[in-house]
C-alpha cells in the first residue's frame, strides 16, 4: 500500500506515521507537511533513512504540489489542520484557509487520482459543549454545534468530506477522537504546556475555575483505531474515538501531573477564561468498539505518568520548541505569566 499522511509532522500525525512503519514495514508513508510552527521532523529521525518512508514539504491548499504527491497513491490519512482552539482564537483565518479549504484541495485530487481510501481525522468538538451535571456522552449521532473558530473549522471539513461521498462516490471514513496525549505533543496544549512549565519551575495557568472537562485518549490508542478504520471500517461512515477517563476536569489532571512531579498546588496560577469554553467533552466509542472491536488500552494514570517522564527525558525536544515563535505566542496568550 502507499500511503499519504498529511500533517505527519506534527503531534498524532508523527506518532502515526511511527506507529505505521513499525506494524506495516511493507507499506510506503508518504509524509506530506507544510512544517508550520506545529510540525517537527525531529519527531521522525529514527525513520528518516527507513526507505519506505519518504518525507515531501507542502501545503495541502497548493493544488500543483497536492497534485504531485498524489501520484499513485491509495490511501489517505488526513491530519494536517491548524489544531490549536486558543490561536483559533486570535486568528480564525489560516483556521478556515487550511481545514476548510485546504480539505476540498485534498478531496478534489483523490477523487481525480481515484484513491481508494480518504480517511478524514476529526475531533468531538464538533459537537459542541456538554453540561457538566449531565451525565451523557457525543456519539456519531449528535448534531454539530461547534462554538470556536477552530471547530467550526472542523466542522466544515468533515462536511465537505460526507459530501464528497454522498455527491461524488468518494470512498472515505472520517473519525472524531477526544483531546489526545502522549509524546511529542506541542506544548501550546495543556497537558505538554504545565509539564514542560513546571519542570521550567513556572506555574500552570489554568483558565477559570479549572472545572472544565474533557475526554483523554493516550495517542497510541487512536494510531490503533485509525488502523482498525483503514482495515475494516466501511465506507461513509463515522467512528467515535475516546479515552478511558471518566469525567475528570482540569484542576484534576493538574494535581495528578504536580504529584509526578513532587510539587504542590502553589504551582497553580488561576488565569483569564477561554472565550466561549467549551464545558465538558464526553465521548461515547461503543460503536467502533462493538462494529470493529477496538477498545482503549492506556489508562490515564499510568500513561500521564509515561508522558510527564518521556518529556522529563527529552527536554531538549521541548526547549528548542518553546523559543522564537512559541515566546511571542506565549507572551500575547498568557502576558508576562
Ligand atoms: P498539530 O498542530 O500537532 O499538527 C498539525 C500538523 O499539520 C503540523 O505538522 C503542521 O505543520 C501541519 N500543517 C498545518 N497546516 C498545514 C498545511 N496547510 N499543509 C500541510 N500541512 C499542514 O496537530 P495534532 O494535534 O497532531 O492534530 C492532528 C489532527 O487531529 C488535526 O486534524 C486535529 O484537528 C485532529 N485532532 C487533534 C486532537 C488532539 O487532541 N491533538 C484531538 C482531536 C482531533
Ligand atoms: O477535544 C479534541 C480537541 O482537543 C482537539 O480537536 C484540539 O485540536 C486539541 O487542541 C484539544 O482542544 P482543547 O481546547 O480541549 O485542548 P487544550 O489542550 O487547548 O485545552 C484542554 C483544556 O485545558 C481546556 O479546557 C482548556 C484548558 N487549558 C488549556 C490551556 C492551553 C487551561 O486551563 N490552560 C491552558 O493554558
Amino acid at each position: 500500500m502507499k500511503l499519504l499522511v498529511t500533517g505527519g509532522a506534527g503531534f498524532i500525525g508523527s506518532n502515526f506515521v511511527l506507529y505505521w512503519l513499525k506494524n506495516h514495514p511493507q507499506d510506503k508513508v508518504i509524509n506530506f507537511d507544510k512544517l508550520t510552527y506545529a510540525g517537527n521532523l525531529e519527531n521522525l529521525e529514527s525513520v528518516e533513512n527507513n526507505p519506505n518512508y519518504e518525507f515531501v514539504q507542502g501545503d495541502i491548499c497548493d493544488e500543483d504540489s497536492v497534485e504531485k504527491v498524489m501520484a499513485g497513491v491509495d490511501t489517505i490519512v488526513h491530519f494536517a489542520a491548524e489544531s490549536h482552539v486558543d490561536r483559533s482564537i486570535l486568528n480564525p483565518s489560516d483556521f478556515v484557509k487550511t481545514n476548510v479549504l485546504g480539505t476540498r484541495v485534498l478531496l478534489d485530487s483523490a477523487l481525480k487520482n481515484k484513491v481508494k481510501r480518504f480517511h478524514h481525522i476529526s475531533t468531538d468538538e464538533v459537537f459542541g459543549s456538554l453540561k457538566l451535571e449531565d451525565k451523557n456522552k457525543f456519539n456519531e449521532r449528535t448534531t454539530y454545534n461547534p462554538r470556536s473558530p477552530y471547530s467550526a473549522s472542523k466542522a466544515g471539513s468533515d462536511h465537505l468530506v460526507r459530501a464528497y461521498y454522498f455527491t461524488y462516490g468518494l470512498p472515505v471514513t472520517i473519525s472524531n477522537c477526544s483531546n489526545n496525549f502522549g509524546p511529542y505533543q506541542f506544548p501550546e496544549k495543556f497537558i505538554p504546556l504545565a509539564i514542560t512549565n513546571l519542570l521550567e519551575g513556572k506555574k500552570v495557568p489554568v483558565y477559570g475555575d479549572g472545572l472544565y472537562v474533557r475526554d483523554w485518549l493516550y495517542v497510541e490508542d487512536h494510531c490503533r483505531a485509525i488502523d482498525l478504520i483503514l482495515q475494516k471500517g466501511k465506507l461513509g461512515e463515522t467512528y467515535c474515538i475516546g479515552g478511558l477517563t471518566q469525567d475528570i476536569n482540569n484542576l484534576e489532571v493538574i494535581k495528578k501531573i504536580l504529584d509526578n512531579l513532587g510539587k504542590d498546588e502553589k504551582s497553580i496560577e488561576f488565569v483569564k477564561d477561554r472565550p466561549g469554553h467549551d464545558r465538558r467533552y464526553a465521548l461515547d466509542w461503543t460503536k467502533i468498539n462493538k462494529e470493529l472491536g477496538w477498545k482503549p488500552l492506556y489508562g490515564f494514570d499510568e500513561w500521564l505518568k509515561k508522558t510527564v517522564k518521556w518529556y522529563t527525558e527529552n527536554r531538549r525536544w521541548w526547549e528548542d520548541v518553546k523559543n522564537g515563535e512559541y515566546k511571542k505566542y506565549y507572551k500575547k496568550q498568557y502576558g508576562v505569566l
